[in-house]
């Protein structure tokens, strides 16, 4: 894929070292891939409570530190000598936040005012994975960066994750008044190859998952929610630039694709490239999160800035690459049988 086209800013010439967290996850995975591929020495740092070392390529120049980003002195021996920090560790997905609230806001809080104040230290600019949780309930369609926030009450525990990763853009922001580089990015559920089928960010993994198992599609509510899916690749493509591109430095950045579907919709796609008959099973939410839940009906994003600073422009279409992701389902699951 070419680094520069007409409309994209041409990213500065030559590699350095660049630290990611979460690297040995679904989406930090392929963005390390992407590193190395363009020639970067990688460090690492992985829990893998969720993460999986096999994701990692074998090559000499990825350095791979097993810990908690919570751990200050291990993020300062791992931080040392890069210029960028790709700040993906987190606790993810709906289902983990609910299960465990306060290791979910601790590791998200804490972890990420320990990767800041390394990143400070260390002159290294940040940029960090943020959500689209972060817009609640907000009916202000499609969501911009500087736009309103509407979260529920502090009972829901959904709205832990949300909260925390807002915390986690003012911390970035407060640590920009102190001379921090940094750029804020809100990913949009983004989907592909080595997502965690449990877990209601991976609704497509979920999917893809059931129908390779010859398990019945299960759809939460009636189905009428909606998304925008952005392929993995074209995420990491915008992520990796934002490392990079000088005019980042300071913004909100929405990382989506623009094509709104619903999980009903979503459900027949997957059938349907799967060739299996769409014959979905209604669970009502409270029987999978609880009384205390509630779930956007629409989400959308602004990408406007993302287009102008980093050239985000998604091409995977989600034919595409459900088709890709259902095969790697399909391969994963024949591996496990044999
Ligand atoms: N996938 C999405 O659609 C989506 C949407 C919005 C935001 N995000 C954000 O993107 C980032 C990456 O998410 P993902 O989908 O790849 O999830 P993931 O669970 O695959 O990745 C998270 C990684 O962080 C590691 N980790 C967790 N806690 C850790 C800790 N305390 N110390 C060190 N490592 C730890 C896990 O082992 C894993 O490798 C997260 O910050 C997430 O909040 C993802």
């Amino acid at each position: 894929m070419p680094l520069a086209s007409a409309k994209r800013p041409v990213l500065p010439v030559g590699s350095g070292r660049a630290l990611v967290t979460g690297g040995a996850g679904f989406i930090g995975s392929h963005l390390v891939e992407r590193l190395l591929a363009d020639r970067w020495t990688v460090v690492v740092v992985d829990d893998f409570s969720t993460g999986q070392r096999s994701w990692l390529p074998d090559d000499d120049r990825l350095i791979v530190f097993e810990g908690d980003i919570r751990d200050a002195a291990l993020i300062g021996r791992a931080i040392d000598g890069c210029s960028v920090v790709y700040h993906l560790a987190a606790v993810v997905g709906v289902r983990r936040v609910v299960a465990d609230p306060l290791r979910a806001i601790q590791v998200i809080v804490d972890g990420t005012e320990r990767v800041l104040e390394a990143a400070l230290a260390a002159r290294a600019r940040v940029v960090l994975a943020s959500s689209s949780e972060v817009y609640g309930l907000s009916d202000a369609l499609p969501f911009a960066p500087d736009g309103p926030r509407l979260l529920g009450s502090t009972r829901v525990p959904r709205w832990a994750y949300a909260t925390a990763k807002a915390l986690d853009e003012h911390l970035l922001f407060a640590y920009r008044e102190r001379g921090l580089e940094g750029v804020v990015l809100r990913y949009f559920n983004t989907y592909g190859p080595r997502q965690d089928a449990a877990g209601y960010a991976g609704v497509v993994a979920t999917f893809c998952d059931a129908v390779v198992r010859g398990k019945p599609l299960e759809i939460h509510g009636d189905g009428r929610q909606t998304r925008c899916f952005l392929y993995v690749d074209d995420n990491v493509d915008a992520t990796y630039r934002a490392g990079l591109v000088p005019e980042a430095d300071g913004e909100i950045l929405n990382l989506g694709s623009t094509e709104e579907v619903s999980i009903l919709e979503l459900g027949r796609l997957v059938a349907e490239a799967a060739g299996v008959p769409f014959d979905p099973r209604f669970v009502p939410y409270q029987d999978v999160f609880g009384d205390h839940f509630e779930d956007p009906p629409r989400r959308i994003p602004d990408i406007a800035a993302s287009e102008r600073v980093l050239g985000f422009r998604p091409t995977t279409p989600l034919h595409d690459g459900i088709a890709r992701t259902l095969a790697w389902a399909a391969e994963r699951h024949a591996a496990a049988r044999s």
